[in-house]
């Protein structure tokens, strides 16, 4: 969490600093800051609240010269979001200036030392320690910036991605990454620093990533010099050529990041199968898979890792994967996978799925199964991240950047990858009958077009919307592959609307939750054919015998469930396996429009940041 970004060339750093600040602050907006360096003198302004009030403040009260800089938007770990907390932070002599992404584990006991050394705080930042830490060691040791920053980042134990600047030096920033996203932009005598590489994709496509560990020392008319930090060897700097594009990161006439990323899914999943999904040749290709086909013929298992939305769409996965390919899976939090010191082996294919592929639990739990043998392949949306350069091998979801806090298109197209991943498994494995195999793929390649369709239910949704925007509570229940699904949905209302909503099998609604049904409890059935399809509309009588409101989403044309419910979606019909891919959609559609009702911020929900790279 928290973005960061920095400028060193012949602009004016602070234009470019708020413009890709504005781009990160799905990290965190919970307050946001700017340092600008003229070159003699250094000019702060930062505040609680969003970039908006950062820019308001900086109006009023800085001149905004200097074509140095940095700026952070922030998500407080420690110390409330006010304005003496937010990023940057002065050393004590006033000389050094950082921002930073992570958390400083032992920056308590530095702080100690440090006070007993005579420097005072402002805040209550780990922050503050690490930048007089590092004051401290260049004055005791007598070295340079970037010496410094190096000897002060090997006593400390923690997260960071950090860039700081010094006073006597005005033509270098120093920055350094561990477990949290760096990137670094390059170009024409100009450099660009940033938590991804969104704040500068208009002025340069060539980024280098740095990598855990290492640091890099960005001066103007030199290259850019990388280090390890622990044991100062250099690293040859891999420079990549961005694909991105600026039209992609814009909201193009929607109101929400988030509705036009609902919209885009029609699109994002062709661009998940082009290439892989061949129906006229009847195959799928995968490099990543078909290079370790024996890897996966040969598990015993499968185990997904996986937070939040991605671990919802990792246990769709389990049920398409024991569906087709027949290979027992077991999907798990990374959290705690990562802590309750697991049996794995090098017989276990460990499949991490991430949209951001920076969710420090993910990663760590990565770590943890490499370490024990496996082979983890990694399923990221976001190309070079941290996930998808750890893992063995991987597939993307291509499903373009996703800027809205509440995951959708990417939730779908992990499916796809991972419906890709279980159809290739299911065919070397034998599983699948022939015309059931190009049923599939057949029933794949239409997706698309059925989620355009199940799109045009959104005025519909609308007015359901209306209905139930003032509701308490929420439950969500589906069954098989539509459990997750509930799961789904129920998170994506509680997320942006702040209303309460729990997702549950349907049939263990008797076990409990059915006390919570009265006339007050708008219940979201999943009740699409196949499926249990007889049990859910049993479900569903229960609870109308006890006066829920029940909005069902079903198959096209259903009847008997539209006799029941008091509100009924439609979607197309599909395989049961893919049915996910469908009634997702206007279950993040109510949520969407319950939260525009609701004068909820859509796209940066309380509390909630895009990346999660703190543990
Ligand atoms: C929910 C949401 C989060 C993420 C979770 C994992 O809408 O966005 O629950 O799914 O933080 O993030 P990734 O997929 O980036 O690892």
């Amino acid at each position: 969490m928290c973005g960061i970004v920095g400028y060193i060339g012949h602009r004016d750093a602070y234009p470019i600093l708020i413009k890709g600040l504005k781009r990160l602050e799905y990290r965190g907006y919970d307050s946001a800051g700017i340092a600008l360096f003229d070159g003699s003198d250094i000019q702060l302004s930062k505040t609680k609240g969003k970039v908006s009030d950062l820019e308001e403040r900086a109006n009023a009260e800085i001149s905004k010269n200097g074509s140095l800089g940095i700026g952070h938007t922030r998500w407080a770990t420690h110390g409330v979001p006010n304005d003496i907390n937010s990023h940057p932070h002065y050393s004590s002599s006033g000389d050094l200036v950082i921002i930073h992404n992570g958390i400083i584990e032992n920056y308590d006991s530095i702080k100690k030392e440090l006070i007993n050394r005579g420097y005072t705080f402002k805040s209550d930042t780990d922050t503050e320690v690490l930048v007089n830490l590092i004051e401290d060691v260049k004055k005791n040791e007598g070295v340079k910036l970037g010496k410094a920053v190096q000897i002060a980042l090997n006593q400390v134990i923690g997260a960071y991605a950090i860039a700081v600047f010094d006073k006597s030096k005005p033509d270098e920033i120093v920055v350094a990454r561990l477990g949290s996203p760096l990137a670094i932009g390059i170009g024409e005598d100009e450099f660009f620093i940033a938590s991804d590489a969104t704040p500068f994709i208009e002025y340069t496509n060539k980024t280098i990533y740095l990598e855990d560990e290492e640091m890099a020392i960005v001066r103007i008319g030199k290259k850019v010099k990388i280090r390890k930090i622990h044991d100062d060897s250099l690293v040859d700097p891999y420079i990549q050529e961005l694909q991105l594009n600026l039209e992609q990161i814009e909201k193009g006439g929607y109101d929400h990041f988030m509705l036009k990323e609902i919209y885009e899914q029609p699109d994002a999943i062709v661009d998940t199968y082009r290439g892989r999904l061949l129906v006229d040749e009847g195959i799928i290709r995968m490099a990543g898979v078909d290079d370790n086909i024996e890897k996966f013929l040969n598990a015993n298992r499968i185990i997904i890792v996986a937070c939040g939305t991605s671990w919802h769409a990792g246990l769709v996965a389990e049920y398409i994967f024991e569906e087709f390919a027949r290979i027992p899976v077991e999907v798990e939090y990374a959290s705690e996978f990562r802590y309750r010191n697991p049996v794995i082996n090098e017989k276990d294919v460990v499949i991490a799925i991430s949209q951001s592929g920076e969710t420090a639990d993910t990663l760590a739990a990565i770590k943890l199964a490499k370490e024990n043998g496996a082979f983890v392949f990694g399923v990221c949306n976001v190309v070079g991240s941290s996930i998808a350069r750890e893992t063995d091998a991987g597939a993307y979801t291509h499903a373009g950047p996703e800027i809205g806090v509440a995951s959708t298109k990417a939730f779908t197209t992990q499916i796809t990858v991972l419906s890709l991943i279980a159809l290739t498994l299911a065919k070397a494995k034998g599983k699948l009958s022939k015309s059931d195999y190009h049923l599939y793929l057949n029933e794949l390649e239409l997706i698309p077009k059925k989620v355009l369709k199940a799109l045009t239910a959104n005025e519909h949704i609308i007015k359901i919307s209306e209905t139930y925007k003032d509701a308490s509570n929420f439950l969500y229940l589906g069954r098989g592959f539509n459990f997750p699904v509930a799961l789904e949905g129920a998170l994506k209302l509680k997320e942006i609307s702040y209303i309460h909503a729990e997702g549950y099998p349907a049939a263990e609604m008797k076990h409990g939750p059915i006390a919570l049904i009265d006339e007050q409890m708008p219940v979201v059935v999943i009740a699409t054919k196949k499926g249990h399809y007889e049990k859910v509309v049993s479900n569903i009588q229960e609870i109308k015998s006890r006066h829920g409101k029940i909005i069902a989403v079903v198959t096209e044309g259903d009847i008997m469930v539209s006799e029941l419910a008091d509100h009924v979606i439609e979607v197309p019909e599909t395989v049961e396996a893919f049915t996910p891919l469908l009634t997702t959609i206007p279950l993040q559609l109510l949520s969407y429009h319950i939260a525009v009702m609701r004068n909820c911020n859509v796209d940066q929900p309380r509390n909630l940041a895009k990346s999660v790279t703190v543990e």
